[in-house]
């Protein structure tokens, strides 16, 4: 398989993880690039059941090696909590099949007192974040106040920095948070720890996956969240704080976009979105909780019930435009095959006008109606089929009509959570 891209097409949550997993087999590198955890991604191996959060899906596959790019952010405790959860389960999570960036920025307490804070002074105008200091660390990021897990290895120029950071960020939990200040010693203690223990990992992971292509090895570049909580093309402030979408494949791992040879889009047959903000295809009656509970659509991270609704064809559309997807992967078709009828938001009703292509400003947005076509449920069970020749005929024409909606390939569909619940599709993985 050549070097791809997995990025998930809606707000999250597309079972991008459990894809990963798929394709993995067939790359020698995982990548995550961007996002920290705020992400759950769920596998589900010989029934067992693993959320990773920080750690890339490749991890549970042997021989292959899992690198966390400079474009994520790490919270320390966690990832050390992850990697001996993964231990523990059998899993291999060593120095020789796991990297992490020497630039990856690190979440500090700091961030995660401001997350909470900053959301619960907004009230109703929160942006509902998951509450891990993702938006802090980002910001420090890019005002330059950041601390790269490097700068945990070198005791006296950390020192330094956190220093001055601590002072200042003192100076807005005393007065603004009216919050005991944090105390620098101890969190330099805690710090220095989480380096020592993770310094085996750091390396400049952008130099070795280039020369890991250079001899024809190949990647997959894992994304996190989903192209509509992109910073950039999402429903912006409601997003997270990176570009989710392929663009931020190059910025998060140092690799040249000329190594990039395919694209995978992520779409649930459906949508969900956990979080505020808005969501043109939500369904706010009954059958939202209807399908919540036939899709298990709690979040994998902070266990918050998703909200659920239609396929919304207007923005899958403008992920595969926006990033350049070459196929789709589909998921969760089993969790319709019990309706009568299937919705698919095909365009939006904006005052007397229809439109076709994602709004970029809320304001029209939120005043968009969804224009509906309904096709035919399959009504029946999925489970068990592993040829496409035996799909049902109604699902055979629902998959026509999203191609044909969205200009593109299906190339794999997925009808259960399991790792051996997939059909490929047009030799979906073989071609690519
Ligand atoms: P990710 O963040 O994109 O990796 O997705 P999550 O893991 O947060 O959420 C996807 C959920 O759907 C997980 O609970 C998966 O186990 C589950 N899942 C993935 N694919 C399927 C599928 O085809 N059918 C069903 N029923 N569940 C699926
Ligand atoms: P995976 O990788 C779904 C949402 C949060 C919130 C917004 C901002 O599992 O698909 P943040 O904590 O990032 O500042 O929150 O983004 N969000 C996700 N929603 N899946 C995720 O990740 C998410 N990561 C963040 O709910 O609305
Ligand atoms: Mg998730």
């Amino acid at each position: 398989m050549p070097n791809i891209v997995v990025i998930g097409t809606q707000w999250g949550d597309e079972g991008k993880g459990r894809i990963v997993d798929i394709l993995s087999e067939r790359v020698d590198i995982v990548a995550r690039y961007q996002g920290g955890n705020n992400a759950g991604h769920t596998i589900i191996v010989d029934g067992k059941t693993i959320v990773l959060h920080h750690i890339p899906s490749g991890i549970l596959r042997k021989g292959k090696v899992s690198v966390i790019g400079n474009g994520v952010v790490i919270d320390p405790k966690i990832l050390l909590e992850e990697i001996e959860g993964l231990q523990k389960s059998g899993y291999e999570v060593s120095s020789d099949n796991f990297k992490i960036s020497d630039r990856t920025h690190v979440i500090m307490p700091y961030h995660k007192l401001m997350d909470k804070a900053s959301e619960s002074r907004m009230g109703d105008k929160k942006i509902g974040t998951t509450g891990r200091g993702i938006g802090p660390v980002y910001e420090d990021k890019v005002a330059r106040r950041g601390i790269k897990v490097s700068d945990l290895l070198y005791p006296e120029h950390f020192e330094q920095r956190l220093k001055s950071i601590i002072a200042q960020k003192n100076i807005y939990i005393e007065k603004v948070l009216e919050a005991q200040p944090l105390d620098f010693e101890e969190v330099f203690a805690e710090y220095i720890a989480y380096g020592q223990q993770l310094k085996s990992y750091i390396t400049d992971t952008s130099l070795m996956l280039y020369e890991n292509v250079k001899n024809n090895k190949t990647v997959l570049f894992e994304g996190a969240q989903g192209v509509m909580l992109d910073v950039d093309f999402g429903t912006y402030p409601y997003v997270t704080s990176s570009n989710a979408g392929a663009g931020g494949v190059c910025a998060g791992t140092g690799i040249s976009p000329k190594t990039i040879d395919h694209i995978v889009g992520i779409s649930k047959a459906y949508t969900t979105r956990v979080g505020e903000g808005p969501f043109p295809t939500e369904i706010t009656d009954g059958f939202g909780e209807v399908l919540r509970k036939a899709g298990n659509e709690y979040g994998a991270t902070t266990g918050r019930p998703r909200r659920c609704g239609w396929f919304d064809a207007v923005a899958v559309s403008y992920s595969i435009r926006v990033n350049g997807i070459n196929s789709l992967m589909l998921t969760k078709l089993d969790v319709l095959s019990d309706l009568e009828t299937i919705r698919v938001c095909t365009g939006y009703k904006y005052k007397d006008q229809v439109i076709t292509d994602f709004p970029s400003n809320l304001s029209i947005l939120t005043q968009c109606e969804p224009i509906y076509e309904e096709v035919a449920g399959w009504k029946s069970d999925l489970s068990g089929v592993s040829d496409p020749k035996d799909l049902p005929q109604n699902l055979k024409a629902y998959l026509g009509k999203l191609e044909d909606l969205l200009e593109t390939e299906i190339s794999l569909v997925s009808v259960g959570p399991s790792r051996e619940e997939f059909i490929p599709l047009n030799n979906g993985l073989i071609s690519i």
